[in-house]
């Protein structure tokens, strides 16, 4: 293994004022958001969306990896250019989802779920590292509930996250390692915290049990966040606050950069949960954003399938990702939002 060109990679997806493009939304998921704006998922017209995102110079600007699927890590533009080919010119480091999806746990609480696609993992991994993957990701889903999240369900979770690292590593591919906490419930931000807390000390217990060296990884969690269904929602400054909080107490100094994901969160949330995360300064790690639906929705939304539609939706999404940079920065202020609307 070589550590230092990990951390190298590792460093460059975490770049100051950049951040990560989640853009690996497995084929149901990419067709429930062309649903939403009446387009149809077929193969090359999820090409044309990828494509329309990747070929935004402006956004792509503050853009330091993009997360690909395995259909478009594969995929050709319109002019017979790998799509790979277009984030590399981007300046971006491109990367892949190698996980198979959240399963339900057999013999367990009823709505938990374990992440499939260990086996088989390394000879994965060496595919897309010849197809230009420099990192990688897998999701792991702890959902919040009466009884749960059970023991049983954070240690498999973990423990797979640990062996996938590994993997990634031996591999000389970066692990992003995401352990999600879902906002789904009807709990508050203090459950949010100790859920969250639970997770990543078993998380980092598993990664160093697993010999993974943090130098080389980039964590992408939750934030500290109420359920969608809480009456009691908790400011912009309590979410930063128990963020860091719980970050502080679970994630050792040697991780280059969190890249959070958005899990739910409106697009406007996500950024100023971001900066003023980012506000609060001195953390040990550089705190960026992994985002896949406030990085898109507006694009998406713009898009909506009609060619006559790619500029605007290109500049939409250059507007998200210009406001996430400069979250990623501590450097946003909400009236950006209304000069640019
Ligand atoms: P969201 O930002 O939409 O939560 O997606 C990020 C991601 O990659 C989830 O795995």
């Amino acid at each position: 293994m070589n550590l230092d060109a990990l951390n190298k990679v590792a460093l460059a997806m975490t770049a100051p004022g950049k951040g990560i493009l989640a853009a690996d939304e497995s084929t149901s998921t990419i067709k429930k958001r062309f649903d939403a704006i009446g387009v149809t998922s077929t193969e090359d017209n999820r090409r044309d969306y990828r494509e329309l995102l990747f070929r935004s110079a402006e956004g792509m600007r503050y853009i330091s990896g993009v997360i690909l699927y395995d259909e478009t890590i594969r995929q050709k533009a319109k002019d017979g250019t790998p799509l790979v080919e277009l984030i590399k010119k981007a300046g971006a480091v491109p990367g892949v989802k190698v996980d198979k999806g959240a399963k339900p746990m057999a013999l367990a609480h009823e709505g938990e779920v374990i992440t499939e696609g260990l086996d088989g993992l390394r000879e994965r991994l060496i595919e897309y590292r010849g197809l230009g993957a420099r990192f990688a990701k897998w999701r792991a889903v702890i959902d919040i509930g009466k009884g749960m999240p059970t023991r049983n369900c954070i240690n498999a979770n973990a423990h797979a996250l640990a062996r996938y690292a590994a993997l990634c590593q031996e591999q000389e591919i970066v692990p992003i390692v995401e352990p999600e906490v879902l906002m789904d419930g009807d709990h508050d931000a203090d459950r949010c915290f100790s859920v969250t807390e639970q997770v990543l000390k078993t998380v980092f217990n598993e990664l160093f049990e697993a010999h993974v060296m943090l130098e080389g990884m980039v964590l992408k969690p939750n934030m500290v966040i109420a359920g969608k269904k809480c009456a009691k929602k908790s400011t912009v400054e309590q979410v930063a606050e128990q963020t860091v909080t719980v970050l502080k107490i679970c994630v050792p100094a040697l991780v280059p950069g969190i890249a959070f994901l958005s899990g739910g969160q409106s697009d406007e949330e996500a950024t100023a949960h971001l900066d003023a995360m980012n506000k609060i300064g001195n953390l040990p790690w550089k705190l960026t954003f992994s985002y896949g639906r406030a990085l898109q929705h507006a694009p998406q939304t713009t898009w909506k399938g009609r060619p006559e539609n790619v500029a605007a939706a290109q500049r939409a999404f250059a507007h998200r990702a210009k406001m996430n940079s400069l979250a990623a920065l501590g450097q946003w202020k909400s009236d950006m939002e209304k000069k640019a609307a």
